[in-house]
């Protein structure tokens, strides 16, 4: 029998509740497959400070690099929100594990379930067809700059006086532009052969370096591909007018992780949105959302965008693209069957159709 490690990582939050049914789902396709696939916890954001006082312990990233696929909830909350810059934060361990396996490529699919189509706050006409994929650029930019914080004893700036400074730092180099452009013209060559790609050329240095690599790249290595260059405010814009255009959008770390919770919302619930995380090693797979401190502790998170993030990592770790085929479908049969969680529910849902986080995994599982 074939067998796979994956490191499952709770977090914070809803993380624990949503993980449960995303590692319930794993191991019902595994067994149908015959494939044991053994999930092994380890710590990592708020709970790994609370248990160790560091966001990412080593013995987690070990566990990460020497699994055949991590399997990520989310991490954070307003008990670790502190505003003491030498405080260890839980986020530092997403960016942390992030960077550890090297996982330059974000992807995160938006497609429209044809049940969910009224649950979305756009008109069902606009999206109508969405099926796009971000890819985010995930190891460098704005979140991986030099940084600072501090007292500025000399003063600056047009009144000289003095105050608290801070600056984070946008930088790129060659390499990782080439590589994330890479991604998202093979990704576009699986789809619809066009990369749209978002920057602020208009202001931006590494904006303008990074138009003109996906160029090079583009023209030199997939001349079959269109690409289509998008300041990102107009994106932001152009991303609930016309959703249905986009096929590849490939972007900046900062402006993929702010389009992508605009375009989650196109599918009705951040709930829906998974991501994968790739890289040259363990690859990661989450949903795109965070630790929904506000729902937490309730069982009424809805555990989809978790479950198809393991519909990822059976496409892109394993090559279980049946098994990948039967999560989707099973996805789909309990969402036209009119099973809602509560952040997908609208005026017409009936209340005996309201299902909780565990309910609503069982009700994917009884589908497979
Ligand atoms: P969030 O994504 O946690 O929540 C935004 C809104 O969406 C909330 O109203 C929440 O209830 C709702 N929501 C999110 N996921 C849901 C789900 N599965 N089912 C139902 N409703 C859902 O964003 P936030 O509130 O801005 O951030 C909360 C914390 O999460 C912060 O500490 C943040 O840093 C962290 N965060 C973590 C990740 C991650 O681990 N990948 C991602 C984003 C935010
Ligand atoms: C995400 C989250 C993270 C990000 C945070 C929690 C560091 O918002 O995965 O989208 O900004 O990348
Ligand atoms: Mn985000």
């Amino acid at each position: 029998m074939t067998q796979y490690n994956i490191c499952t990582l709770p977090g914070d939050g809803i993380g624990p509740e949503i993980i449960a049914e995303g590692v319930k789902v794993l191991e019902a396709v595994g067994k149908k497959y015959d494939v044991r696939f053994t999930c092994t916890d380890a710590l990592i954001g708020g709970a790994a400070i609370d248990a160790c006082g560091n966001p990412l312990p080593d013995e987690t990233l070990e566990a990460a690099k020497a699994a055949d696929a991590v399997l990520l909830a989310a991490v954070g909350g307003p008990k670790w929100d502190t505003t003491d810059p030498n405080a260890p934060r839980p986020e530092a361990g997403l960016l942390g594990i992030r960077k550890g396996l090297g996982l330059y490529t974000n992807l995160r699919p938006v497609q429209i379930f044809d049940a969910l189509a009224g649950a979305s706050t756009l008109k069902p006409e606009v999206i109508d067809g969405v099926d796009l994929m971000i890819v985010r650029e995930l190891t460098g930019g704005l979140y991986f700059g030099k940084r600072e914080r501090f007292y500025d004893e000399e003063g600056a700036g047009t009144n000289g006086a003095k105050g608290q400074r801070a600056y984070d730092t946008l930088e790129y180099r060659e390499y990782e532009i080439e590589r994330i452009a890479r991604q998202a013209f093979e990704a576009a060559r699986k789809r619809r052969n066009k990369v749209t790609s978002v920057d602020k050329a208009n202001v931006l240095e590494t904006s303008r370096m990074w138009r003109e690599i996906v160029h090079r790249i583009g023209e030199q290595e997939y001349p079959d591909v269109e690409i289509e260059d998008l300041l990102v405010d107009n994106t932001a814009m152009q991303l609930i007018n016309r959703p249905a255009d986009f096929d590849v959008v490939v972007t900046e770390n900062m402006f993929g992780d702010i389009l992508s919770d605009e375009a989650a919302q196109i599918t009705g619930s951040l709930g829906m949105l998974a991501s994968a995380s790739l890289g040259d090693s363990t690859a990661l797979y989450e949903p795109s959302h965070g630790s929904a401190p506000d729902i937490a502790g309730q069982g009424i998170a809805n555990p989809l965008a978790q479950i198809l993030s393991v519909e990822m990592m059976l496409r892109y770790s394993f090559n279980m693209n049946e098994a990948a085929d039967d999560i989707r479908r099973a996805v789909t049969e309990v969402l036209d069957e009119g099973w809602r969680t509560g952040d997908l529910k609208d005026a017409s849902t009936p209340a005996d159709k309201v299902v909780g986080t565990v309910g609503m995994g069982d009700l994917v599982v009884s589908h497979l």
